[in-house]
């Protein structure tokens, strides 16, 4: 049973949600670069994207007919501070306001992130994540934030998948800003963004309005048992929390971006394996990074399988052919929701809110009007018993944010992935509630009994 103030959300991101308008003062970032320089699906762009400078009233509105309480957004850096420090844009306070005021008004709690991965393009050319001034950046934008909106929300997510935005972003290059660094360097941009995370928190804490609650939303691919016996269960958490990775694909991790985080430390087996592409880490860059915290976040999509193997090391196990997956080619896994979300409980002892998880469909609209998407249904009530069940089992999970509200900009991809329990289309901008979204509606209604 879930806690009868479960919060029931969906999540989103500025980039991928907003728009843009030629007087709204906002900045420009690496994603416009990005876009601007065709880097993207079919060299579409995000100037438009769901336009929701300009529909967020509908769009609260809908949320709260389908029963809605909690929404996941983030704020775009740029657009609060067009240079990335200094002068503020005051549209965008006013902008951000109304939002969060229009959903107060529906009825539906505000959880903001700071950081879903729009890196002010000034700052991107004074070096960005590679700079450690970033941690001072960083933590001005979180001052300002605090200053502005924390009257009116309680609670704040600081980095948005920094193993995707540092490893995507810096290493394959395949999302903004588009670099493929040295290996060294990735590691120093992991450890600034991890002291940007705590410097955030304290300005957080020391510029807020009332009493705030943060949170921190890496994210992972789970390694889970392939069957329940204890054997496989210790090789899946060995090969989760461990270092298994190639080097150049090392940012795909859990333990290395969330142990120093909760546990103050950075994983003895990966300083050990890592060593020689290590940055100068000392105490007090841990003890920035350590800030108290009120809960964690996880995005989880999906995972692998693990046994143990004969000598009782973990082995992977394959997929059988012809396995579920999502019209992204991600696995359907909800044995990775169950046993994602026991771990991280197991192993950092903090409330929990899964801050993302959904799949991409291929939705189209039927000669009905309607958009039917039986799979997402599926998957959805497949993940969510398996949430149900973690939590039964002694997790303290506090909320789930479905990803997401509306089909929306999916970076690299464009529009090509369709993740939204509400259809868009582009052309005019008209909302479909698909069926899925009407199912998530009576799963929210019933506290998620009928899971
Ligand atoms: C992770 C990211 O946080 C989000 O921006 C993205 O759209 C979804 N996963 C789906 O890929």
């Amino acid at each position: 049973m879930f806690r009868q103030d479960f919060a029931w959300g969906v999540a989103s991101s500025a980039y991928q949600i907003e728009g843009r308008d030629k007087e709204d003062g906002c900045g420009k970032n690496i994603w416009d670069t990005f876009t601007e320089e065709g880097r993207v699906y079919e060299n579409q762009n995000a100037y438009v994207s769901c336009d929701e400078i300009h529909r967020y009233k509908e769009d609260f509105a809908l949320m709260r007919l389908l029963g809605i309480r909690a929404y996941r957004f983030s704020l775009s850096w740029a657009r609060i501070l067009p240079e990335g420090t200094g002068k503020v844009n005051e549209k965008a306070i006013a902008l951000y306001r109304d939002m969060i005021l229009e959903m107060k008004k529906n009825g539906i709690t505000p959880y903001i992130t700071l950081y879903h991965w729009e890196f002010p393009q000034a700052l991107q050319d004074r070096g960005g994540w590679l700079n450690e001034d970033v941690i001072g950046w960083f933590g001005e934008y979180a001052k300002v934030v605090a200053e502005n909106f924390s009257d009116l929300c309680e609670y704040f997510f600081t980095l948005n998948e920094p193993q995707c935005f540092v490893g995507l972003g810096h290493l394959s290059g395949v999302h903004a800003p588009g670099k493929k660094m040295e290996i060294k360097e990735t590691f120093q941009i992991a450890h600034n963004a991890l002291r940007a995370h705590g410097q955030a928190v304290i300005n957080l804490r020391k510029y807020a309005k009332q009493e705030i609650k943060i949170g921190y939303a890496p994210t992972c691919g789970v390694a889970y048992p392939a069957t329940d016996s204890k054997e496989d269960i210790e090789a899946a958490k060995k090969v989760y929390f461990g270092f298994y990775n190639p080097i150049d694909n090392w940012t795909w991790n859990v333990a290395w971006f969330s142990d120093p985080v909760f546990l103050g430390s950075y994983p003895k087996e990966g300083l050990e394996k890592y060593k020689e592409y290590l940055p100068k880490i000392t105490k007090e860059d841990m003890e920035l990074i350590h800030q108290p915290i009120d809960f964690m976040g996880q995005n989880i999509y999906n995972g692998y399988p693990v046994r143990a193997g004969a000598d009782g090391e973990p082995e992977f196990v394959s997929r059988e052919p012809g396995f579920a997956k999502t019209a992204a080619n991600w696995p359907v896994t909800p044995g990775a929701f169950y046993w994602g979300v026991r771990f991280l409980s197991e192993r950092y002892h903090l409330p929990l809110y899964i801050t993302e998880n959904g799949m991409s469909c291929h939705d189209n609209v039927s000669r009905d009007g309607r958009v039917h998407d039986p799979n997402r249904i599926q998957f959805l009530d497949e993940y969510l018993s398996a949430l149900c069940r973690a939590n039964d089992d002694g997790a303290d999970v506090r909320g789930y944010f479905l990803w997401t509200f509306l089909d929306n900009f999916e970076w690299d991809k464009g529009y090509n992935e369709r993740f939204g329990i509400v259809y868009v289309d582009f052309a005019t901008q008209k909302r479909i509630v698909k069926d899925s979204a009407y199912w998530y509606q009576k799963v929210i209604e019933s506290n998620g009994k009928e899971l």
